[in-house]
């Protein structure tokens, strides 16, 4: 059985030495995780030196985001075989904030998802606007982020695959999905995604303001494989509680 992850999403937070305090803080916790994974993607500049913390420990390390080409001229980029370089296991591609702040399409950021492999796993984000939900588009819009990514996949690709299903609306908000919402939409993204592709379903992980208050009912959710976690990833005391939780589900 998969076991349940919880992956902190740092975004553009924390300095070096709070960066080392929270991850040592994380790994003296005294009993390591057995039913979940702890995945941390802080920002690219703490990657070596949180590598080095975290050798032989259960926390997996990852980027927020990842090129598609292993060189060039890509100003501001980074590599897959950069990160593998440092012993980097995971990266996130399409999350909201590069599609709607930065203006990442769905082509680029399924292009950037399409480095996944057996040694790389890639959470590929998707979810629709308050905007899109109101118009009764939320499925179109998971339908054609989807789409993008599946159109060409290889069985390589697909088993490094994660997927998350992020409302914008409920990013940073406090306004966390209903569990209704969150069990359709995640019915949805497998029912899609077994009409479009021949590779089994990715776990699918939820994001969208997850905090101790109301992970509990949302792990228990069909479908829901674990939460990518924003703002409560960065206080120890909040991100252990929701692997306690991952733990005890
Ligand atoms: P949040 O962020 O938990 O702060 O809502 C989630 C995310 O952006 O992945």
């Amino acid at each position: 059985m998969l076991k349940r992850l919880v992956v902190g999403n740092w975004k553009m937070n924390l300095g070096a030495n709070q960066a080392r305090e929270l991850v040592t803080a994380l790994l003296s916790k005294r009993s390591a995780p057995i039913r979940s994974e702890v995945w941390i993607a802080p920002p690219n500049l703490h990657l070596s030196k949180l590598s080095e913390l975290v050798r032989g420990s259960a926390i997996k390390l990852g980027a927020q985001n990842v090129h598609w080409e292993n060189s060039g001229a890509f100003t501001g980029e980074i590599s897959k075989s950069m990160l593998l370089e440092l012993g980097v296991g995971f990266a996130l591609a399409g999350h909201s904030e590069r599609r709607h702040v930065f203006a990442e399409s769905n082509e680029l950021a399924a292009k950037r998802a399409r480095v996944a492999s057996t040694d790389f796993k890639v959470i590929f984000c998707i979810g629709e606007t308050s905007q899109e939900r109101e118009s009764a588009q939320t499925e179109a819009i998971l339908a054609s982020q989807l789409k993008a990514l599946t159109n060409e996949l290889t069985a390589e690709i697909a088993s490094g695959l994660i997927l998350a299903y992020e409302p914008v609306w409920a990013i940073g908000t406090g306004k966390v999905a209903s569990s209704e919402d969150i069990r359709n939409a995640h019915a949805f993204i497998d029912q899609y995604w077994r009409s479009q592709s021949k590779f089994p379903t990715p776990a699918i992980l939820y994001g969208g303001s997850v905090a101790p208050d109301n992970f509990e009912a949302i792990v228990r959710i069909p479908l829901v494989s674990g939460a990518l976690v924003g703002g409560a990833s960065l206080v120890f005391e909040k991100f252990s509680k929701l692997i306690e939780i991952a733990e005890a589900a």
